[in-house]
């Protein structure tokens, strides 16, 4: 069953995930880059607006919880004796350091990993220089040197020009270690390059296919039986005989694929187009940055296509691919177009809304579990309790509105917005509050005031607690408004309470479908070569 959590990965895997579980595992953590990851959104009129919410942070700190990891990775029987004496070993040198934190955070979680990892699954570690020769030495340790298959090096994009005494960082790293030596494993192939073509496939037949000419003989030595023979009154040539049998080279003759030189040979005609191309290496240099039409404007997106490959190399149809830091939920597009089963987790409830959102705009029939996210009034209360910003994100999503935060800092009165078109193709926007706690009349008044300044016609107040008599007639006081060229009117605030929300219920506006980016629709692998029965 495919299943998306809220939550940080190591408290859900160790609570829902057994041992030996998945079959593919690919995480991307934050890289400790020491910087906030903001995204930077558009306003109504597509124009790169001054509001932007951080992401995450990519910040690891050495604070109670790390020291207490750092602890438990010491005293674990799950962690081997190599293991402590290689994070001891770093301690001495790293101290309490800000890396330090990094490589604890991620040793106590990659330990995790290999548990929740079936003997004959695999892992991929996304990084980049930064920490990447820390995290191998960690996952040696964790998965056994022999265990190693490779370093892959995706040239990420084409060249930094702004880069001063030194060369253009333009990679990342990818570490891929095996659990067992029995691995699954599909070998893929890369096509050739351009400069391949010219040179080995340079001729053309009369439709354009490029082709080469390859030999068919072979030494002597050899020869099996029936590969000894005269055709069409060609011979081998001295000490050698054809590579094929008489009825092989009759089939390739009748089929147009042998050319007869004027020097009289015989060569085999070898289409390019009907070869795989060459057996993908560890350099990849053919996968572009996120193309714009795959874009979600969330920092750090990986492409699908770099996806795709390990998900097709380390996986077959119906296994489980797990990705505990899954952002905008890239690896659980590639799963899912390619039949894998899928988890994902993520600590923020803007990358879960984002990867609902793709999941569904992608894969309209798509089913998953949702874990860790509100079902319920007391679980969004708890939630508004514990993580109020997290609860802020989560209450915006629900009616579709995009994250606010002003990029100079201090409470703005905004907490989403939605954006809508009228008749005459005018622009508006629509103010949302999200109000985890208490609020008051004063509260209403106040979101007026921010409409006004911001001419916004209409705004809303997304509350978990109820409002009291006197709010709901400060707010019917503030009337309707007409969409310009229209017949129909929205009340100009709106408050929608969490519980509407669970009884099924929806605020009355105007439509702002268009307020998030929409991901383009995808076909599953399987619907693309769908299996007829009785064929198969
Ligand atoms: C580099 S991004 C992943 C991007 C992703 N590969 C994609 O293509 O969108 C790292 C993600 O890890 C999440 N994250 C950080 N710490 C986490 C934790 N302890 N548990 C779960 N997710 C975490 C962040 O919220 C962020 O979305």
């Amino acid at each position: 069953m495919n299943q998306l959590y809220y939550g940080d990965n190591l408290e859900i895997m160790r609570k829902h995930l057994p041992d030996e579980s998945v079959d593919l595992i690919y995480l991307d953590p934050p890289f400790n880059s020491r910087r906030a990851y903001n995204i930077i959104f558009k306003d109504e009129k597509g124009k790169r607006a001054s509001s932007q919410i951080e992401a995450f942070e990519d910040t690891w700190r050495w604070t109670p919880p790390t020291a207490q990891a750092f602890d438990e990775l010491m005293s674990s029987s799950l962690v081997s004796p190599q293991l402590k004496t290689t994070m001891t070993a770093f301690k001495s040198f790293m101290k309490t350091s800000d890396l330090m934190a990094y490589l604890t955070m991620m040793a106590i979680r990659l330990v995790e990993l290999h548990r929740v990892l079936k003997e004959s699954g695999s892992l991929y570690l996304h990084c980049d220089p930064t920490a990447s020769h820390y995290l191998k030495i960690l996952l040696d340790q964790i998965f056994g040197q022999r265990n190693f298959r490779n370093e892959i090096i995706w040239k990420r994009t084409s060249s930094h020009g702004n880069v001063k005494r030194k060369f253009g960082a333009i990679h990342d790293t990818i570490l891929f270690y095996c659990k067992g030596k029995e691995s699954t494993w599909n070998q893929l192939f890369t096509p050739y390059d351009e400069g391949y073509h010219r040179t080995y496939y340079g001729r053309k037949d009369k439709s354009g296919r490029r082709y080469t000419l390859d030999n068919i003989t072979a030494p002597m030595q050899r020869a099996s039986k029936g590969q000894i023979y005269e055709w069409k009154g060609y011979k081998p040539g001295p000490s050698r005989c054809w590579i094929y049998a008489i009825e092989k080279m009759k089939e390739l003759d009748e089929a147009g694929r042998l050319h007869y030189t004027k020097t009289g040979g015989i060569r085999y005609i070898r289409y390019l187009d009907e070869m795989e191309g060459v057996k993908a290496q560890d350099i990849w240099t053919d996968i572009r940055p996120v193309p714009a039409n795959e874009s979600l404007g969330y920092p750090t997106q990986k492409p699908v296509a770099l996806l795709e490959r390990i998900v097709k190399a380390s996986s077959n149809e119906g296994l489980v691919v797990l990705d505990p830091f899954c952002g905008c939920g890239t690896a659980i597009v590639a799963a899912e177009r390619h039949g894998r089963s899928w988890i994902g987790i993520d600590i923020t409830y803007y990358a879960i809304g984002l990867v609902k959102k793709r999941l569904s705009d992608q894969f309209p029939d798509i089913v998953f579990d949702e874990l860790g996210i509100p079902k319920s009034f007391d679980d969004a209360a708890h939630l508004a309790r514990t993580k109020p910003f997290q609860f802020e994100s989560w209450a915006v999503s629900l009616i579709g509105a995009q994250p606010f935060k002003s990029s100079g800092g201090g409470d703005t009165g905004i907490d989403g917005l939605l954006f809508f078109k009228d008749y005459a193709e005018g622009h508006h926007r629509i103010i949302v509050e999200v109000k985890g706690g208490g609020y008051q009349p004063k509260d209403i008044r106040a979101l007026k005031q921010v409409m006004i300044r911001d001419e916004a016609p209409l705004g809303i107040i997304i509350a978990l607690k109820e409002p009291t008599k006197g709010m709901i007639s400060e707010a019917a006081d503030m009337g309707y408004w007409k969409l310009p060229g229209g017949k129909v009117s929205y009340p100009v605030l709106q408050i929608f309470t969490i519980q509407d929300y669970f009884d099924g219920k929806r605020p009355h506006l105007p439509d702002t479908s268009g307020t998030l980016k929409e991901a383009k629709r995808l076909i599953r692998e399987r619907d693309k070569h769908p299996k007829i029965p009785g064929l198969e």
